[in-house]
């Protein structure tokens, strides 16, 4: 593959930014944005919150009710979803002035193909140009990561931030990867990484030790994945930015005020979410490729459950039949109490 050049552009706190946008009085406050706190009591997690807030240890997904702990004098707001998807839109057409090959990966990120920068200079230079025009015409700041390939890009985003441009060129590739965490490479989850731990007996690990275990070895404990992490420890990421990837999801949940196990309850609940869903889908006339269904537990422990059709389907009957299956099949296997059910359908555009 020819040498490229890849920008993962990513908007810092995102919600949280936007909600201080919106309300300057709250500007240099801690902002946490998600489920109601209910003075200690509220059962939801936080969405995001600016980085005020998380000087005080609160993070995406955490409890509310442990981020209530944490910094109880915060302004916590619920989640104007609105509000951030009309923003986002905004962003993606800023940077459709820029590249044509962007590939949106969430609300408030995305790769753009910047080969045709040339240099890193000129990478640097575009990738300052677009924090810019977001700054002046949405009043929000983001971060940007530039290197060979999405990954590279990506981790460098993240060392990135808040508000920074971090280019990582092919020749320090090895130099940027060998001191980080293994968790930084995709693939490489809390599970893998403890794996990877005791077959070196170590009890921290870089990437740098990473690169100590042979393909073989890879294969061994991770079966087919073992090649894919064997080469992004090595800084090599062959996949490409591709625009027509965009997947959108549309998706519900309901956290229950008291975990439950009552199923005429959650299956009522359920029906709601799914007819939630169907009606954004029928507005926008969609189909959908796959369902998820998302389930947690007593003890915060969540699991998802997720089928994947062939073909984009329009039924809708059929999706409330499949995923009501999805949801009892979790109620089948797990006989703990449920404290959050979702619904969610991805659609390729
Ligand atoms: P992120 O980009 O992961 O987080 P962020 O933009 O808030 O902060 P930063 O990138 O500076 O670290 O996610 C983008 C938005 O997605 C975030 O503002 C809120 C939402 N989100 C959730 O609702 N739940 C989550 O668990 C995460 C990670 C994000
Ligand atoms: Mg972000």
């Amino acid at each position: 593959m020819e040498e490229r050049i890849i920008l993962l552009l990513d908007m810092d706190a995102f919600f949280a930014a936007i909600e201080e946008r919106e309300n300057p009085h709250f500007k240099g406050k801690p902002i946490v944005v998600g489920a109601d706190p209910k003075e200690g009591k509220g059962r939801g997690v936080v969405s995001t919150c600016n980085y005020e807030a998380r000087t005080y240890g609160i993070h995406s997904a955490l409890p509310i009710s442990e981020a209530y702990r944490l910094c109880p004098q915060a302004v916590f707001l619920p989640v104007n979803g609105a509000l951030y998807a009309a923003s986002s839109q905004n962003i993606m057409e800023i940077l459709r002035k820029y590249a044509s090959l962007i590939d949106q990966v969430s609300l408030d990120e995305a790769y753009l193909d910047i080969s045709f920068a040339i240099t890193y200079k000129k990478a640097k230079e575009l990738a300052e140009n677009i924090k810019g025009e977001i700054l002046k015409k949405e009043k929000l700041v983001c971060s940007c990561g530039i290197g060979p390939n999405k990954m590279i890009a990506k981790i460098a985003c993240e060392k990135a931030k808040p508000n920074g441009v971090l280019v990582v060129n092919p020749k320090k590739v090895q130099e940027f990867l060998s001191p980080l965490d293994i968790q930084e490479i995709s693939g490489v989850g809390p599970k893998a990484a403890e794996k990877l731990k005791k077959f070196f007996g170590v009890e921290q690990m870089t990437i740098q030790k990473l690169k100590k275990a042979s393909k073989k070895d890879l294969q061994a404990l991770f079966g087919v994945m073992g090649q894919g992490i064997y080469e992004r420890a090595r800084g090599r990421d062959n996949s490409p930015v591709k625009a027509e990837q965009q997947v959108k999801s549309i998706g519900k949940e309901h956290t229950f005020q008291q975990d439950t196990r009552d199923g005429e309850h959650l299956l009522s609940v359920f029906r709601k979410l799914a007819s939630e869903v169907i009606k954004e889908l029928k507005k926008e006339n969609l189909s959908f490729k796959t369902i998820t269904v998302v389930c947690r537990f007593q003890g915060f422990e969540t699991h998802t459950k997720s089928k994947t059709f062939k073909v984009a389907f329009q039924d809708y009957k059929m999706f409330e039949r499949e995923a009501t299956r999805l949801l009892l099949k979790f109620l089948v296997e797990n006989l703990k109490p449920v404290r959050l059910i979702g619904v969610r359908v991805n659609i390729s555009s």
